[in-house]
């Protein structure tokens, strides 16, 4: 049985019901029910799908490197040919977090925290073997690394479940012992590599960009990729910090210091250091930020949680009233300032797009379609691929207030 790699939930409700249809159903229901406010990724394309095998990690309890439930992880490689036999991708899948004993436990029943419930996935977008659809990556290896820790690959923890059993927070663990694997199956002879990753597996590329250009020599060109993994610290419209409270239980149950920047748990505290703002002044990998400035995660439940008067704005942007979009006009304003260190680095690239979305590389509809979101005429794979290969100076764009972008239109 197949799943799609993540599920497409909320806040895109209508894309939600469209693709009950063509994914299992229990694993949405699933999905629905535990993660109804995680973030998740992009639309599922229809379009000439690749069906990739689960690998399970080798000696995974050995290890240590175990999901939630102490299952191995898994990931799906497909391996490169001709021109990109030697060029390597590895793509992080995102879906959420657990923050509390409850959450994880709950987790541990899904494919967000166990591989007993993984199976195969279909590559699309940015991880396709469609040069029409992926044009410079589409002959890379791809690695797809699951995600099934709840803490963004960065936990070294135990806990206790409420029944009782252990649960373990090993996303670190996860992180180094599936790279070690796949620099055993020649990852090590990659010419050039990328890593990437959607949401909370986006977050978990900026955490371990560093840590993955060291494990290449400095010839071998490497470049990190966020795909709407900019989670900003900001007040919800009671005041709360929303996204501050779920990355302050995450600190709490899982242990993630030893992966957030030194100078940052010098000043601050841990949680505050994990937010992309602080992050990426301590990277020093070239990295390339491809977010919407209009977040629909963080609309949907940082800024506007669940509650009755933004359940049409929040399900569909058109129908918010201009008050509202007041509101979301802040949220870019705020989203802007906090990306300036990015805008002050050299080789970095941002693709910061008005569009309602949030994920945009692995699907084929945004990345690189007759009908994806575009930016100075260009789609996301357009502009992260001549930020990759040098093709052009100066990749950063951030685009006017919504709803000046045409292009935005498919949403
Ligand atoms: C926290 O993580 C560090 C580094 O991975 C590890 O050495 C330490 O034992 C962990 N602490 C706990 C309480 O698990
Ligand atoms: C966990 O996250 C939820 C939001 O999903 C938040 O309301 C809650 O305060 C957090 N709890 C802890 C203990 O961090
Ligand atoms: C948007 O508003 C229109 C008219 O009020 C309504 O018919 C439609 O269902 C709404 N769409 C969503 C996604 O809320
Ligand atoms: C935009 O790009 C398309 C295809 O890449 C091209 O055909 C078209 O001429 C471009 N339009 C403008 C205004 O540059």
């Amino acid at each position: 049985m197949a799943t799609e790699l993540l599920s497409p939930l909320f806040p895109q409700r209508q894309r939600g019901l469209a693709v009950v249809v063509a994914a299992p159903l229990l694993a949405l229901l699933l999905a629905v029910v535990i993660f109804s406010r995680s973030p998740v990724a992009a639309p599922v394309s229809m379009t000439s799908p690749e069906l990739v095998d689960l690998t399970l990690l080798a000696g995974a309890r050995e290890k240590g490197a175990v999901c939630l439930d102490g299952s191995p992880p898994g990931y799906h490689l497909r391996r490169g040919f001709g021109s990109g036999a030697h060029s390597w991708l590895v793509f992080l899948e995102g879906g959420g977090w657990c923050n509390t004993t409850q959450s994880c436990s709950e987790r541990k029943m899904t494919s967000f925290g166990s591989s007993k419930y993984m199976s195969a996935v279909n590559f699309n977008g940015i991880l396709s073997n469609d040069h029409i659809e992926n044009p410079d990556f589409y002959n890379w290896n791809i690695a797809v690394i699951r995600y099934c820790d709840g803490g963004s690959f960065a936990g070294d923890a135990e806990g206790e479940d409420l029944d009782g059993t252990k649960l373990f927070f090993r996303g670190l663990r996860i992180w180094e012992a599936v790279v070690d694997e796949l620099m055993g199956k020649e990852m090590d002879a990659a010419k050039q590599a990328l890593l990437t990753g959607c949401s909370a597996g986006s977050l978990a590329a900026l955490l371990h960009c560093d840590n993955f250009r060291g494990r290449f020599p400095h010839e071998v060109s490497v470049k990190c990729l966020s795909d709407a993994g900019f989670f900003i610290d900001e007040k919800d419209l009671s005041g709360e910090r929303h996204m501050r409270s779920i990355f302050n239980g995450v600190v709490q149950l899982q242990n993630v210091s030893k992966v957030l920047p030194k100078d940052c748990l010098a000043k601050k505290d841990p949680t505050e250091c994990l937010f992309p703002a602080e992050l990426i002044k301590s990277i020093s990998t070239p990295t390339f930020i491809v977010n919407s400035e209009y977040d629909a995660w963080q609309i949907a439940n940082v800024v506007a949680p669940p509650g009755d008067t933004w359940s049409n704005c929040r399900a569909n942007i058109r129908n918010c009233s201009s008050k509202q979009i007041d509101v979301l006009h802040g949220f870019r304003r705020e989203f802007i300032r906090e990306l300036k260190v990015a805008e002050g680095e050299r080789d970095w690239g941002l693709f910061i797009d008005s569009c309602y979305t949030h994920c945009q590389t692995q699907s084929s509809d945004s990345w690189h379609s007759p009908t994806s979101p575009r930016l100075g005429n260009q789609t996301v794979a357009e502009a992260v691929g001549d930020w990759y290969f040098g093709r052009r100076r100066l990749v950063k764009q951030i685009d006017c207030k919504y709803p000046c972008n045409p292009t935005c239109s498919s949403q």
